[in-house]
């Protein structure tokens, strides 16, 4: 039977690269939710829609054909055929997409196209609410945190090496915003969910991090 693992926590807080390797080692295919609140963030401002409008993101997000698919241990998504990947990482869309994931009818559209995935084999899905809202029944629920520093410390570097020309107090403000606007949100905001297991990451390094899932799954 097909399993899946939700690993949820705030920004930068290791789940993606935790979520990739564990992916990897189990041989199951790896799910980024950000990025779908990404790719609808982007799609809306690509189309010249305004993301604070609700309406508009909604309507962009309608009007446009998506589609997923596996690729490379990944499943991941085209919008009108193409697939964005850098593009999802730009300001523009890091500014905009919490606004954009608080719509509920984005949410819906999100968790609905998620779910579908498990069609797809064994998961392991990264995101906010994977344990909470999209795989509540999974017995495979882990929530990774960090110290705030920590993880503005952990974006920074990321960014600096993508190329981006960004301030370490920025980078700290901007991920302190998201992290409220992800807790506080009326419609399934960023909490621990029942059953899950927290893996604070502070002074844990990266190998320590998938060691601890690992052994937890394969009980
Ligand atoms: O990489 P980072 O953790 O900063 O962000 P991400 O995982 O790409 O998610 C970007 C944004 O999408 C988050 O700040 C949330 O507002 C939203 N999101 C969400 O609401 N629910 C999810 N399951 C995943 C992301």
């Amino acid at each position: 039977m097909n399993k899946t693992i939700a690993i949820d926590g705030p920004s930068a807080s290791g789940k993606s690269s935790v979520s990739k390797q564990v992916a990897q080692q189990l041989g199951f295919l790896y799910v980024d939710s950000g990025a779908l609140y990404r790719g609808v963030t982007w799609q809306a401002i690509r189309t010249g829609a305004d993301p604070k409008n609700a309406q508009a993101v909604l309507d962009a997000m309608q009007d446009a054909n998506w589609d997923f698919f596996v690729q490379e241990g990944a499943i991941v998504f085209s919008v009108n055929g193409d697939i964005p990947v850098q593009e999802l990482r730009e300001k523009a869309v890091r500014e905009a997409v919490a606004d954009v994931a608080a719509i509920p009818e984005v949410r819906k559209f999100v968790v609905e196209n998620l779910q579908a995935l498990a069609a797809f084999g064994s998961l392991v899905m990264e995101g906010r609410d994977i344990g909470t809202v999209v795989f509540p029944d999974t017995s495979y629920k882990f929530y990774l945190d960090a110290d705030p520093k920590e993880r503005a410390m952990r974006r920074y570097r990321e960014l600096v090496k993508a190329g981006e020309n960004e301030k370490a107090e920025e980078v700290m403000e901007s991920l302190k915003k998201r992290d409220e606007m992800d807790a506080n949100r009326s419609v399934d905001p960023l909490v621990v969910a029942s059953g899950a297991q927290v893996i604070d990451s502070t002074s844990m390094s990266l190998e320590e991090v998938i060691k601890t899932v690992l052994t937890e799954v394969k009980k």
